[in-house]
């Protein structure tokens, strides 16, 4: 967890990127990198999030790092799955991450899903780092494992130096094309204004040193003020996922970014329709050194303090709805707390209208996401809501007045069969993808078809 002396919070970092550009591996890496550098145990794993201590951390970047310069307890590192939006880590008033790492495959470049992640870093502010992965593969690379990334840069051919900045160039350009001034790191005196760019590989731990040495400056020097937390009050924490657990029923992946949480407490949490209000059955996290996606042995755990990933198991969570605000109420009035969780919810509200389309997302952020894309597109929405594609979506969408907003736009859901079958029955129109921007642009392209 976050250590006993836990005064400020442990930041917490969103690793994301395209998928296949490495963000898993990265953290594969570092996560070895530990056991390498004797500091394994250090090292924990949580639902969906790795934390690791400021003293791995000075570990893995060496000389890099002055452990006395710091007094942050670690890193929290949040993996976002390929596929998965990023845009479920919100919290109250904005982004989950405190900063974020960019991870971009230096041979691909930015892909659709890398403009994504842009869109929403930018959206709800958060300050990140470029990881430009996968150096190793520049043709004739000398690869010197887990050395700083000048270290080994000085090691290579000319040949193989001068390739590998063509790309880091492209890389910086289409950082700027996004609207960003970036620079090799080492080049950056405000991380906040410039974009820093860290070559790095997950394959070899070079550069790896720097990253850490990066995001640990970047968290120090940015964000003190706002990680001074009451470590002990009533958690709060964000829903990643709603997940059946054999033995313990529904249970939420959440994320604890203020307070703690106990075995005992009550947490009122975001519900479909109303907040829900439950006790909590047990916390469980996964064992040590374990990846969570093929975890199956959770350890039950008395309490857990912020910033932590964690697996809360309790009843009548059916309704629980990814992105969802969690309050712990311990002495807390029930009403009071009930009434913060609605007031967060109206606040992802989507502003509906009389006539428009149907939206349909797997969390409350990317339904936030698309209903912004949405916006700027100056498309109405009549309904939005999270959750697979039902008969009842169908039906709003076929009662539209004009063919154009007779549409569901589907962002990583499901259709039920029910619904499937409306589909065929009705003129209604459906457009899935999972990249928002994409998504909005086809249904741009079928709206101009329509029009001519
Ligand atoms: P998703 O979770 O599916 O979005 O992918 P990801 O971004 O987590 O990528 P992942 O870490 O799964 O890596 C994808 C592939 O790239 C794997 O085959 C990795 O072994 C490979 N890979 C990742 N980083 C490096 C690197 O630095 N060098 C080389 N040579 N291969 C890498
Ligand atoms: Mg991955």
């Amino acid at each position: 967890d976050a250590g006993d002396d836990a005064e400020l919070r442990t930041p917490i970092v969103a690793v994301l990127g395209h998928v296949d550009h490495g963000k898993t591996s990265l953290l594969d890496e570092i996560r070895g990198s530990a056991v390498t550098a004797g500091e394994a145990g250090a090292i924990t794993q949580h639902i969906g999030a790795t934390a690791v201590p400021l003293s791995t951390i000075s570990e893995i970047a060496g000389s890099l790092v002055d452990p006395t310069d710091f007094d942050l307890p670690g890193l929290l590192f949040i993996d976002t799955p390929g596929h998965h939006s990023f845009s479920t880590l919100r919290s109250r008033g904005g982004a989950l991450a405190d900063i974020a790492i960019l991870v971009v495959d230096v041979n691909d470049g930015f892909q659709p899903q890398t403009h994504e992640a842009i869109d929403i870093l930018k959206r709800t502010q958060t300050p990140f780092i470029v990881a430009a992965n996968k150096i190793d593969t520049v043709p004739g690379w000398n690869p010197n494992p887990d050395t700083p990334v000048q270290e080994t840069l000085e090691k290579q051919s000319d040949r193989a130096e001068s390739r590998l900045n063509e790309q880091l160039y492209e890389i910086i350009g289409q950082l700027s094309d996004e609207g960003f001034s970036a620079d090799m790191y080492w080049r950056v005196q405000n991380f906040r204004e410039n974009i820093g760019v860290v070559p790095v590989s997950a394959e070899t731990g070079e550069g790896i040193p720097d990253l850490l040495t990066v995001l640990m400056g970047l968290s120090q020097r940015y964000l003190k003020a706002e990680m001074s937390i009451d470590v002990d009050g009533p958690g709060v924490g964000t829903v990643l996922e709603v997940k059946d657990e054999r033995g313990f029923g529904t249970t939420l992946d959440t994320v604890l970014y203020d307070g703690t949480i106990r075995a005992d407490d009550t947490i009122v949490v975001g519900g479909k329709n109303e907040p829900i209000v439950t006790d909590v059955r047990a916390l469980l996290q996964p064992r040590p050194l374990s990846e969570i996606r093929t975890e199956k042995q959770f350890e039950q755990v008395d309490a857990v303090r912020a910033a932590a990933g964690v697996k809360i198991a309790a009843p009548d969570l059916d309704d629980a709805m990814a992105g969802a605000p969690v309050r712990v109420v311990r002495d807390r009035n029930l009403e009071e707390v009930v009434a913060e969780v609605r007031a967060e919810l109206a606040d992802i509200e989507v502003v509906t209208e009389e006539q428009g389309v149907v939206v349909k997302a797997d969390t409350l952020g990317s339904l936030e996401a698309i209903a912004g894309t949405l916006e700027e597109a100056e498309i109405p929405i009549v309904r939005a809501e999270v959750g697979d594609i039902a008969p009842r979506d169908i039906a709003v969408a076929s009662t539209a007045e004009d063919p154009k907003h007779a549409a569901v736009l589907a962002f990583n859901v499901d259709v039920l069969e029910d619904a499937e079958r409306e589909i065929e029955e009705t003129d209604v129109d459906l457009f899935a993808d999972d990249v928002i921007y994409q998504l909005v642009e086809e249904y741009e392209a079928h709206v101009e078809a329509i029009e001519e």
